[in-house]
């Protein structure tokens, strides 16, 4: 069984949040089910210079308005095709928007041309190529399912899924952009890609995908209610029979505390000892005090979602808890600024590093004591994840994937030693101090907190599980089970 899995972001290509994670874990997940994964994605500057001289494979002289070249690579053992359209990509940064954070104005062709693209290549309409499903994941690849379903190429079409990553980013672009599109006339109705006036990527692809997924069973049926759904709600009930939720996992070649070079001390759950030695290389990378007590740390996009405006309100009742905080993340300049604020108020107790730094993640995850993850919607969450598997407590709101990975500390689940974690409801300044509270008792009475760590490092996130969701969920589309 063969899947085109199209998508704007692969790690180690190119990331700028867990959906890069999922996508570079995927074909390794679904290999021991004999589904190979090719994968394909947008020739930014960085994924290109790691392909190298990779050969051209094909070439449209004309998809959407312009021409591109496909090339097919493999780094390790993950297949790539990518877009080799320097016009469309070529553009060093973040590969959404410009130096100043505005959206790229042609982003309604860049990935316009990538859902065609994976449409023509599970179509037929490419020679050589063939796939039985085509796997879109977010806004961005979220239109080659309607490209599919409204202008199939000349083969047999391929079965398509949708996976929502994040709904609150949908991709619409302005009406005029249709007729550019190459959709025959009734595609623009409700039924089909137009919402609100617009043209709605996602929205278009939840409307004709054989099967929408999204990364968590909570977030799954999160997204039947406004409040989450943020406007898709009424089209995903529509759909309610084809919505279902698959949490991710993560990647043991690359988040394994045991065998990782970016930690000063590896260490497993049987050497947890050994973990302090991390827990002093953060206080120097940082400069913060020594001290024995908590150090919980923030590895996050700086934005709403994440709640990180109202963490940042909280950050003085931290250090007179005598907790301390190390930020690694960027965002909002705003919150970039009272993050950095935060730490000239209180130096030794808290540090901000405003950028992204893989290397540092690794090592926060093995040498702090906790994560706090106050999101106010979280699809799924990875960063809970790796905390588990690092003995770095995660601290949560129970929203989306969170609330499905961390088992509360509460009475019963210590008592029962199945507590991985702490979670709280409502994101405000009161839930936050008050599970930052619970974490520093927890932590004071050390056994409680080994026994908390132990459980998460000893609970299972691998993709094992969800690979087997996956292939599972492949199969049913095929209508092979
Ligand atoms: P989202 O995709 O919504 O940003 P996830 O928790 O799913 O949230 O994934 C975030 C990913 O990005 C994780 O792999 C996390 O470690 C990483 N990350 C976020 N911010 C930074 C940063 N500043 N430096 C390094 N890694 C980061
Ligand atoms: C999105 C979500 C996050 C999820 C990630 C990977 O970025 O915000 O919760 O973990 O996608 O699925």
């Amino acid at each position: 069984l063969s899947v085109l899995s199209v998508a704007s972001e692969a790690f180690p290509l190119i990331k700028t949040g867990g959906l890069a994670d999922v996508v570079g874990a995927l074909p390794a997940a679904l290999a021991p089910h004999d589904i190979a994964v090719t994968t394909l994605i947008p020739g930014f500057p960085k994924v290109m210079r790691a392909i190298g001289d990779a050969p051209r494979v094909h070439h449209w002289p004309h998809i959407i308005g312009t021409d591109a070249w496909l090339r097919a690579a493999r780094i390790g053992e993950h297949r790539l095709l990518v877009l080799d359209a320097p016009h469309l990509y070529a553009r060093e940064g973040l590969p959404y928007v410009d130096s100043d954070g505005h959206d790229w104005h042609d982003n309604w062709r860049r990935f316009a041309v990538l859902a065609r693209a994976g449409a023509d290549l599970t179509s037929g309409a490419v020679p050589g190529f063939d796939f039985d499903l085509l796997h879109a994941h977010d806004w961005q690849a979220a239109l080659a399912p309607a490209f599919l379903h409204y202008a199939p190429g000349p083969g047999p079409v391929a079965r398509s899924i949708v996976t929502i990553h994040n709904i609150a980013f949908q991709g619409s672009f302005a009406a005029h952009h249709f007729a550019d599109l190459g959709l025959p006339p009734r595609a623009w109705s409700i039924d089909g890609v137009e919402y609100y006036g617009q043209i709605g990527y996602l929205k278009a692809g939840l409307r004709t995908a054989d099967a929408i997924t999204t990364v968590s069973p909570t977030y799954a049926e999160e997204i039947h209610r406004p409040q989450y759904g943020m406007g898709l709600e009424g089209l995903i009930a529509q759909r309610a029979a084809c919505v279902s939720g698959i949490v991710n996992g993560i990647d043991p070649a690359i988040w394994n505390p045991g065998a990782d070079t970016a930690l000063a001390a590896p260490f497993t759950v049987d050497t947890l000892d050994d973990r302090i030695a991390n827990k002093r290389a953060v206080e120097a990378l940082f400069g913060l005090e020594q001290d024995d007590r908590p150090i919980f740390t923030v590895i996050s996009r700086l934005t709403w979602q994440k709640g990180m405006d109202v963490l940042v309100e909280v950050i003085d009742d931290l250090v007179a808890m005598g907790g301390r905080l190390v930020v690694l993340g960027s965002g909002d300049p705003a919150l970039e600024i009272a993050f950095a604020a935060a730490a000239l108020r209180h130096p030794g107790r808290v540090a901000a590093r405003i950028g992204y730094d893989e290397p540092v993640s690794h090592l926060l995850q093995g040498g702090c004591d906790a994560i706090l993850i106050p999101s106010r919607f979280e699809p799924c969450g990875l960063t809970q994840l790796y905390g588990l598997a690092y003995g770095c407590v995660p601290v949560v709101a129970r929203t989306g994937g969170l609330a499905d990975t961390i088992i509360d500390a509460n009475e019963a689940a210590l008592t029962t030693g199945v507590a991985t974690g702490l979670q709280f409801d409502d994101v405000t300044p009161d839930t936050i101090v008050a599970a930052l509270r619970r974490a520093m008792r927890l932590h004071a009475g050390q056994d409680r907190w080994r026994i908390i760590q132990v459980n998460g490092m000893n609970a299972d996130y691998s993709w094992r599980q969800s690979g087997r969701h996956y292939a599972e969920l492949y199969r049913s589309v095929l209508g092979y089970s």
